[in-house]
């Protein structure tokens, strides 16, 4: 299974007001389809005051304004499904926008400080204390991320009835599944003690205040698998749910029961060397349930993140792991970052504080300027073109990186079994999948190419028997 991330805001707009939207994304189903992925993922669509990109949702039933209707959102899954692509949503359980309704009517949904202040020295994933004043003076309330998204408490059984409610609701509207967000953040210690001191080294270590503890007690707690099996009652069991578990592989377990997958962040942050690579894709086979990704919007783009010369290998590599993958919208372009502001803007704040604006600029569809097909009106952060151009132009091209992502998507259906003979050696990193022999070159020098065979593709034009730095090749193994 091949998903596809949208990040809504910046795939395509309709309505020239400068922001993607919901018919913007039907109208674009053609890429989705020329590509040949199996599914599109949005990012939240939900009624948001965009405190956090949508992620701070007010409405788990509605579709904010800039985005569309619910119709849009059934238009799009009966599209999308004529295509052969199955629409998923994003959830987002852990916590709501501080504007939802529910954080004015029903303050017992959420979870409050027993006393009059913090109780405890819990921090915010994005820094700065985890517990605000609320402004209205019923104490101090506990948020994971900003202070505009209050946690939600999942030791309430309400929560749980009604966030199950709200998966069937979509279903009813034509949704297959749901990535489900931050999962390790839905419990909390109900004694509420202080988390320790860091001591382990994290996946990610980001530069806020949150990397100085451990937070054995901030997130993280058992009995995790009840809340996810409501989850997955309200969604069907046919429905697919994966799981964005912001924890090393090997501390999912007891989230994967209810689960369809969940993102495997090891591969995520590899650095673009053999034997980590290899380290990242162990760490993912080891949970059962991998899902790949290695781009989204949360974190710089993948040509920038481990070199524009390595991202064809990279979705070879990708694209070559059983299971689902994911790929970021744009990826498949080659995108870098951008600048993270709109033209003419130098001074504009940033829209996420987090300083995430530069992993989600819009995408470029045309070659024409000024903003290549995504908008007639003024975009929110500008078009950029990646080296290859537009996607328009990317698919007329047979050797650019859409046209390389479209056939390894083709090529990845006759990829059957496990992953086996996983080896790094001298910068290679290589396995097989059946009669498929798989290998990416990481050394800044060309190297032997590991499998005999007849060769099913390979990301640079050589046609000797050597990889060159940054590329890779599936081989049909005699
Ligand atoms: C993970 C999402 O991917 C990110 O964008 C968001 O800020 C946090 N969860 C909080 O919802």
């Amino acid at each position: 299974m091949v998903v596809y991330q949208v990040y809504p805001r910046s795939f395509a707009d309709s309505g020239g007001d400068g922001l993607g939207d919901l018919a913007g994304i039907t109208a674009r189903l053609d890429h989705l389809a020329w590509l040949g992925v199996d599914a599109l993922w949005l990012s939240p669509i939900n009624p948001s005051p965009m405190a956090d990109g949508g992620y701070d949702v007010a409405d788990y039933r509605g579709v904010d304004p800039s985005f569309g209707t619910v119709e849009d959102v059934e238009r799009l899954a009966c599209e999308a499904t004529d295509r052969g692509i199955d629409l998923l949503l994003d959830i987002v359980p852990c916590h709501t926008s501080i504007e939802h309704p529910w954080f004015r009517e029903r303050p017992e949904l959420y979870v409050w400080s027993p006393v009059d202040g913090p109780p405890n020295n819990w921090r915010a994933n994005f820094g700065g204390p985890a517990w605000t004043e609320d402004r209205h003076g019923r104490g101090w309330y506990l948020h994971s991320f900003y202070p505009e998204q209050p946690d939600l408490d999942w030791r309430n059984p309400e929560v749980a009835r009604e966030l199950a409610a709200v998966l069937s609701f979509w279903r009813g509207k034509g949704v297959a599944g749901f990535r489900l967000d931050a999962l390790q953040q839905l419990l909390k210690d109900p004694e509420l003690r202080d988390d320790p001191p860091a001591t382990r080294p994290r996946l990610l270590a980001g530069e806020t205040d949150y990397e100085t503890l451990e937070h054995v007690h901030s997130s993280d707690q058992p009995g995790v698998e009840e809340p996810l099996r409501a989850l997955r009652r309200g969604a069907g069991a046919d429905a697919f749910l994966v799981g964005e578990i912001g924890l090393p592989c090997d501390r999912h377990g007891p989230y994967l029961g209810p689960l369809d997958a969940s993102f495997c962040f090891e591969l995520f942050f590899s650095a673009w060397e053999a034997e980590a690579l290899a380290a990242g894709i162990r760490a993912g086979l080891a949970t059962g349930k991998p899902a790949w990704v290695l781009s989204n919007h949360d974190f710089p783009r993948l040509a920038d993140r481990i070199g524009r010369e390595n991202v064809a290998a990279a979705a070879l590599l990708l694209l070559a792991l059983p299971g689902p993958v994911f790929l970021f919208q744009g990826d498949e372009l080659a995108l870098g970052n951008g600048p993270g502001r709109p033209a003419g803007a130098a001074e504009a704040p940033p829209y996420d504080r987090a300083g995430r604006d530069p992993f989600r600029h819009p995408m470029p569809w045309t070659e024409k300027p000024p903003h290549h097909g995504f908008t007639t009106g003024a975009p929110w952060l500008d078009v950029v073109v990646p080296p290859s151009g537009s996607a328009e132009r990317q698919r007329e091209d047979p050797g650019s990186p859409a046209a390389h992502t479209r056939e390894l998507i083709a090529l990845r259906r006759g990829l059957v079994g496990p992953v086996e003979e996983l080896s790094a050696r001298d910068g290679v990193l290589s396995f097989r999948r059946g009669a498929v022999g798989v290998a990416v070159n990481t050394a800044e020098r060309p190297r032997e190419q590991p499998w005999t065979g007849s060769v099913l593709h390979r990301t640079s034009s050589r046609s000797d028997d050597l990889l060159n730095p940054g590329s890779g090749t599936f081989v049909q193994v005699v």
